[in-house]
């Protein structure tokens, strides 16, 4: 069965990121020139997706204006033949269907995806988190429904982070099926390095069978005291299969300030338009350091 749809949770207060998400939205501070939010939308669209659910939350208009179009920002671009600009401005929103909910309370991740349940229906759907941006070659949720098409049940999108990180997320134990594919037995949030199944961790990017809503609605208060997402696949896979996926690219936390600097300064090298004179100055800035 086709993936056509995914929920992006971003109801969060962003708190790691005060005073800057005091007014707005965390998804909405840019990576160079273009909110982070927007490369999550990127890769989706990339990957085939056509329908995006976004659960925010009060003070999170921004994100719902960025989705939509600029009527008059679009006619002035246009009246000054300035059609690169133009095209940026316009790219997502025509491409992919942005639809949104409000998210009541925050409890937790888990919580938030039952918001999707009415949107997402019976079939399966992706789940991409804005705080995991990967940069690679075949958008990452893509390489997840590749894998879902042959195993057509639950894919999580993993990797390897060290036994030191192991508490900063969902933990996976599972066995190697080989080309980068686990079949998972159980699932930790947020272990000690001590209760740890492994170091592989589920990194922002799920693809779900809809028997996920079931599970979350009697899903109690885990880590944190928050409905955990993860909590709810562990219930799941009473009965049915989970995988999970090493994926290729490099994933950036950009929830965590160092993450979100490193992405800066990668991505601008990437960009034609900057990697240059960037480059001199990261050199002259390192030499300086030595
Ligand atoms: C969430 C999930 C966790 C996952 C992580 C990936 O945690 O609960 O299982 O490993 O995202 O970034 P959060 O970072 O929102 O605390």
């Amino acid at each position: 069965m086709k993936i056509t749809k995914a929920v992006i949770p971003a109801a969060g207060f962003g708190t790691r990121f005060l005073p800057a998400t005091k007014a707005v939205p965390k998804e909405m501070l840019p990576i160079i020139d273009k909110p982070t939010i927007q490369y999550i939308a990127e890769e989706a669209i990339r990957a085939g997706i056509t329908d995006m659910l976004i659960i925010t939350s009060r003070g999170k208009d921004a994100i719902v204006n960025h989705f939509d179009r600029a009527f008059e920002l679009e006619t002035i671009l246009e009246r000054d033949n300035k059609h690169e600009l133009l095209d940026a401005v316009r790219e997502v929103s025509s491409r992919l269907d942005v639809h949104f909910i409000r998210q009541q309370e925050q409890k937790g991740l888990g919580h938030a995806v039952l918001y999707a349940k009415s949107f997402i229906g019976n079939e399966p759907f992706a789940v991409m988190l804005g705080d995991d941006v990967v940069d690679s070659e075949e958008p990452c949720i893509g390489q997840l429904m590749r894998q879902f098409e042959k195993c057509e049940s639950t894919v999580l999108g993993v990797q390897r982070v060290g036994m030191e990180h192991v508490s900063k997320y969902g933990i996976v134990g599972c066995e190697d099926m080989g080309e980068g594919l686990y079949k998972v037995n159980t699932m930790v949030e947020k272990p000690k390095p001590t209760d740890a199944p492994s170091d592989i961790a589920v990194l922002g990017r799920y693809i779900l069978t809809p028997g996920i809503f079931g599970c979350l609605e009697k899903t109690p208060k885990g880590a944190g005291g928050e409905i955990q997402l993860t909590d709810g696949i562990v219930m799941l896979g009473e009965t049915e299969d989970i995988y999970a996926y090493n994926f290729e690219g490099r994933r950036y936390d950009i929830g965590n300030k160092q993450g979100f600097l490193q992405a800066t300064v990668d991505f601008a090298l990437k960009r034609p338009d900057l990697r240059d004179e960037f480059a001199d100055y990261i050199i002259k800035i390192a030499d300086s350091l030595r």
